[in-house]
């Protein structure tokens, strides 16, 4: 999510940890800030705002002598966009400075026990609470990169979550690096060393690269990379990267849709992580229930591939908490004489930039009516987050293509733990609970699966798709909207004409329109009724003896369907309802490799589209 550097070496630090950090720009971000070492202890510049802001602020200031500091570009998961919130953290005496990427979990009790014992924190982030453990582990010995390897061995060994930090302390001429699920590089030179999340960071610097392990910790200086892990000194392998910075950018995937494909497994792992603690859900908002009352009604509003997720969150809500949930296109909602009573009603926006202005209106709207409102969002701070009541994130981290990918996916988690919630579903047995809980936690696994194991198959079914101009995606039920989220990213980004259809409504006229050139990707995948199963072979029947060629998405072990169809691209089988996500993977891995395929596609940036629409 964020990005992070470091640099030790006998040139001055601050240009060099400044241009590791635009290097990183790519990524999406809305705070930087850079810690140097110098002779007066540790100076720290942040703000909210872009690189740039950051560097005219200390241009403007002062020069800095400092051999050795560290960076960061923060992308806000606990606590707005400010400059109190910006990375690097202090402890409270100015002795230890932290720059970190992920999320920590248990930050809230650590906390707890920090300000017990005295401590002061003045931003909202999990970060803050690491230099303070830091601190505590100091003993004033004389061996001070010793003590200060243990004293963050030691905190870290307090913390659960993800994590990749750089520590910065005082009178210490190297840095500490650890990593836990984020993925941290150390880039090797010549009489110094540099240390970032990504490799981009260093390249301009040297393509020599050490990739840490899971659970290293270094202690990196100026001639010497000290790891260790477990307690043991550790060996690590240095690689040549022959990439160019626009490749490392894309982490070598060709483009960026590919590559957040790729991370629509992190993305919901990341979206997890912030609401599943062992066998409890907790999305840390109030909608105003007390007791044994339940929100009688739920009101989505959206617009584009938000609005897809947020059709099939409607029909997972009102299958696991059994709470009607009224979907409206946030453009036309603006517009409509709308009939409302607010008191009984949550209103929610879904929206990945949280910036859409058809839907920050229609927010503001269901204010008026008197509901409770709440944002599902993937960037913190954002409009519709100051808008709403409260806010839910999404974990998906920044998004570069222009089509939703990784974060439509995390929007399809958050209605999970929706339809999961305690007091949205009082009535769902305690067993049942537990068993969507197990197969929602097995869900970033079954997305990994269909990369792995689907992908080759997708591209072969894309070389035919490619070939034709008009195409049709039919699914039932849950996968109705994972069948028009399949359409909108084809036509998006191959430009091939292509429309999502409810299964069942092709007899009620697009049957007119096919023939052997118009092929159909139909969703084969089981729900919890065998019915929809049945009913979808019927109309595959129906479609097939039009002439048309099918493309069927269904589940490994379903030999029946090889009997109706032209092709097929297999899926793990899931629990019901939880279908959509590795069907989402295969579309949206479909509709990459035939816009590729197609060529002269800009798959980052199709023709006329923007990612955040703030226009009505
Ligand atoms: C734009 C983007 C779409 C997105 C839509 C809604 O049209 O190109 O990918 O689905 O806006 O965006 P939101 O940020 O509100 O989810």
């Amino acid at each position: 999510m964020c990005g992070i550097v470091g640099y030790v070496g006998e040139r001055d630090a601050l240009p060099i940890i400044l241009q590791s950090l635009k290097r990183i720009e790519y990524r999406g971000y809305d705070s930087a800030g850079v810690a140097c070492i110098t002779d007066n202890g540790i100076e720290v510049y942040k703000d909210k705002g872009k690189v740039d802001d950051v560097i005219e602020k200390i241009t403007n200031s002062k020069s800095i002598s400092a051999n050795s500091g560290i960076g960061h570009c923060r992308w806000a998961t606990h606590g707005a966009p400010s400059k109190t919130n910006a990375h690097p953290h202090l402890d409270g005496e100015g002795e230890i400075a932290v720059v970190h990427n992920g999320i920590i979990e248990n930050y809230l009790s650590l906390k707890e026990e920090l300000l017990s014992q005295g401590c002061t924190f003045v931003s909202e982030t999990d970060t803050e609470v690491i230099p303070h453990l830091i601190n505590r582990g100091l003993k004033n010995s004389v061996n001070v990169e010793w003590e200060l390897k243990e004293a963050v061995k030691e905190a870290l060994s307090r913390l659960t979550g993800s994590y990749a930090i750089i520590v910065a302390a005082k009178g210490f001429d190297g840095l500490v690096a650890a990593r836990k699920e984020s993925p941290l590089i150390i880039g090797v030179g010549d009489r110094e060393n540099f240390i970032a999340s990504d490799v981009p960071a260093v390249l301009e610097q040297t393509t020599r690269v050490i990739y840490l392990d899971e659970g290293d910790l270094a202690v990196v200086k100026n001639d010497s990379v000290y790891i260790e892990n477990g307690g043991a000194e550790v060996t690590r392998a240095e690689r040549l990267i022959p990439w160019t910075i626009e490749d490392a950018e894309k982490g070598g995937y060709e483009h960026f849709m590919l590559k957040e494909i790729h991370e629509e497994p992190k993305a919901i792992t990341d979206t997890l992580r912030g609401y599943v603690t062992g066998d409890e859900i907790t999305l840390g908002i109030d909608l105003g229930i007390e007791g044994d009352t339940k929100v009688k009604s739920i009101l989505m509003l959206a617009c584009g591939t938000s609005y897809y997720a947020a059709l099939c969150g409607k029909h997972i809500i009102e299958t696991l908490a059994k709470v009607p949930v009224q979907l409206e296109l946030a453009s036309e909602f603006n517009y409509s004489d709308f009939v409302l009573d607010g008191a009984n009603v949550v209103a929610m926006a879904i929206t990945q930039s949280g910036e859409t202005a058809d839907t920050l209106m229609a927010l503001k709207k269901a204010k008026r009516y008197g509901c409770k409102t709440v944002a599902i969002t993937n960037v913190v701070g954002s409009s519709a987050t100051r808008i709403a009541d409260e806010a839910i994130y999404t974990g998906a981290g920044p998004e570069i293509g222009v089509a939703a990918t990784k974060s439509f996916v995390a929007q399809l988690v958050i209605f999970y733990l929706l339809g999961l919630q305690k007091p949205l579903v009082a009535k769902l047995p305690d067993a049942a609970f537990l068993e969507y809980l197990e197969e929602l936690r097995r869900m970033p696994q079954i997305a990994r699966l269909v990369l792995d194991e689907a992908n080759g198959d997708i591209q072969k079914h894309a070389r035919y798709l490619s070939k034709y101009d008009h195409a049709f995606f039919v699914g039932r039920g849950v996968n109705l909207p994972i069948a028009m989220e399949g359409a909108l990213k084809l036509k998006e980004i191959s430009y091939i004409h292509a429309e999502g259809y409810a299964a069942g409504e092709l007899k009620h006229g697009p049957f007119a329109l096919l023939t052997e050139d118009t092929p159909v990707v139909a969703i084969l995948t089981h729900q919890a009724s065998q019915n929809i199963y049945e009913k979808m072979l019927g109309n595959v029947k129906e479609i097939k003896a039009r002439g048309a060629p099918v493309i069927a998405i269904a589940e490994e072990g379903d030999e029946e369907v090889e009997k109706y169809v032209d092709a097929v691209i297999r899926v793990p089988r899931t629990g019901a309802i939880f279908s959509p996500i590795p069907n989402t993977v295969a579309l949206h891995l479909l509709a990459y490799w035939t816009a590729k395929e197609r060529g002269g596609c800009e798959i980052d940036k199709p023709r006329n589209l923007a990612k955040s629409v703030t226009v009505e």
